[in-house]
């Protein structure tokens, strides 16, 4: 592959307003603004790594790639990499495959577990260990049990998901995995688990939903039949055998040292880490762009015990990016331990001119948005993704670099330069803004909005910052 960074890069296309706060932020971050055509969207996406070893079992589709990040640990020359939104773990796991000690910080526990899983399978667990346990699992399934007590306590958004006689299946696989006495290879078996979940059931993931199939019993406005399903036992023993195969090649290519995987929200768990302590971050973090976890991922959700109220939680707790998240000053202010630094985060926030003038737009046109959450949705999200790049700021020594994958969102017609807003807080709080370069095509808009605002497309950008010399 071309590697990313050679001269080969043109001038972003001009600013589209004039004499508003985001034309001069444009202005002000021009000559850094670049398109990479070597950037692509396979690159910056799940797309490059769907086959890849490891990679291939959980389709985590909110990922990038690992071909992306090795040019960025290169490119920084990490010796100590962090990754603050990892998801199933294609940073830290990278980091893993180059020799490179890393840290990732993921909310959802269904991205640690299958980060862990391959980590743990290229790091010393024996596969014949792995393959008698795939087997006990699957003779337990088959035994079929009395498993009630591990059948899925569904919430309101799971409910009818899977015929009667696969969530019996799947309540034999809990049971037998609870009681499992060594500790890697559980993680291993419930990405297994997890990984079949959407294929057995009456769902599909679709962007901001789940579609359901109407044997579900639910009622559904649109049309889904998923066909024939298979039975949970015949989907898991091909992931098992896909997982087996992956082993011996896991070994050679990822072995390295294991990664620390925190479980937990960036927001308060960057706090807890050493001031200096990294000199690559590699990362993205959710989009403002409503997309909402806790409802495409619900069924693994509810398979790791989550009830509606703890589902609720875990929105909530996410960096918000819906339109049904609460904000979380008043909540950060009695976690943090120095509130004058919060207030000054604040204060930033509240002085970005940019974003404040979209807000203000936004504000003045709230009878006419479809949802006027999405004022508080950008509030919320500029100001946790503050926080964020404060704590970047303490955690990344001098020198060290920061390459955040991210899109810029438009609501209303109003386009909100993300990129241009986080680089500006970058600058405020100890980087120099390398580059944002941004990928050849960007995002089109919405069909609601294409039909009143016309076809302008979003950035699709990642950003370099470099921390400065104290
Ligand atoms: C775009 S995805 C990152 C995917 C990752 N790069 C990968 O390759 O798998 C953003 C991730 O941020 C996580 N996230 C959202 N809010 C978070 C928070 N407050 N703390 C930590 N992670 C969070 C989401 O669960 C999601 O996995």
């Amino acid at each position: 592959m071309q590697t990313l960074f050679h001269d080969d890069v043109a001038p972003a296309p001009r600013a589209l307003h004039s004499g508003s706060a985001r034309a001069d932020l444009q202005r002000r971050f021009a000559r850094r603004l670049q398109v990479n055509p070597q950037l692509s969207r396979k690159l910056v996406s799940y797309q490059g790594n769907k086959g890849a070893v490891g990679f291939r079992w959980l389709k985590y589709k909110e990922g990038f790639s690992t071909a992306l990040v090795r040019q960025f640990i290169e490119r920084g020359q990490g010796t100590q990499v962090l990754d603050p939104f990892s998801g199933a773990g294609t940073t830290v796991l990278t980091a893993m495959s180059m020799g490179i000690p890393a840290t990732g910080i993921e909310i959802l526990p269904l991205g640690t577990l299958a980060a862990q899983a391959v980590a743990y399978a290229a790091n010393g667990l024996p596969l014949a260990a792995f393959r008698a346990a795939a087997h006990a699992l699957l003779d337990a399934i088959a035994a079929g049990d009395h498993a009630d007590e591990y059948a899925l306590k569904h919430a309101a958004i799971t409910k009818g998901a899977f015929p009667a006689g696969t969530g019996r299946e799947i309540a034999n696989a809990r049971k037998f995995i609870a009681r499992m006495a060594e500790p890697a290879l559980a993680p291993m078996l419930n990405v297994a688990c997890l990984s079949v979940l959407e294929e057995v059931s009456y769902t599909r993931k679709d962007g901001q939903f789940l579609r359901w199939d109407p044997r579900s019993g639910r009622t559904v406005s649109t049309k889904l039949n998923k066909g024939p399903l298979p039975s949970f036992a015949t989907a898991l023993a091909t992931r098992l055998q896909q997982m087996m195969q992956d082993f011996p090649l896991l070994k050679e290519h990822y072995a390295g040292p294991l990664p620390t995987f925190i479980t937990g929200s960036s927001l308060t768990e960057l706090q807890k880490l050493d001031t200096g302590q990294f000199d690559c971050v590699v990362t993205s973090p959710p989009y403002a762009n409503r997309y909402d976890y806790t409802r495409t991922y619900a069924l693994e959700l509810v398979y790791l015990g989550y009830d509606d109220v703890q589902i609720k939680a875990l929105r909530q707790a996410l960096l918000s990016a819906t339109v049904e998240n609460r904000c979380k000053r008043a909540g950060l202010c009695a976690a943090w331990g120095d509130a004058p630094a919060l207030e000054r985060v604040f204060r930033m926030v509240d002085q970005q001119a940019a974003l404040q003038e979209v807000l203000t737009i936004l504000r003045d046109c709230a009878a006419e948005l479809s949802n006027r959450n999405v004022i508080t949705l950008l509030e919320n999200y500029c100001t946790e993704m503050a926080v964020i790049v404060h704590e970047l700021g303490r955690v990344v020594r001098a020198g060290g670099r920061v390459f955040m994958v991210n899109d810029n969102v438009r609501y209303h017609g109003e386009e909100v330069p993300v990129d241009l807003i986080l680089s500006d807080f970058a600058e405020q709080c100890g980087f120099r803004c390398a580059a944002i370069w941004m990928l050849q095509r960007g995002k089109g808009n919405s069909s609601q909005q294409m039909g009143r605002f016309g076809r302008r497309e979003i950035r699709k950008c990642v950003y370099e910052w470099v921390k400065v010399d104290e």
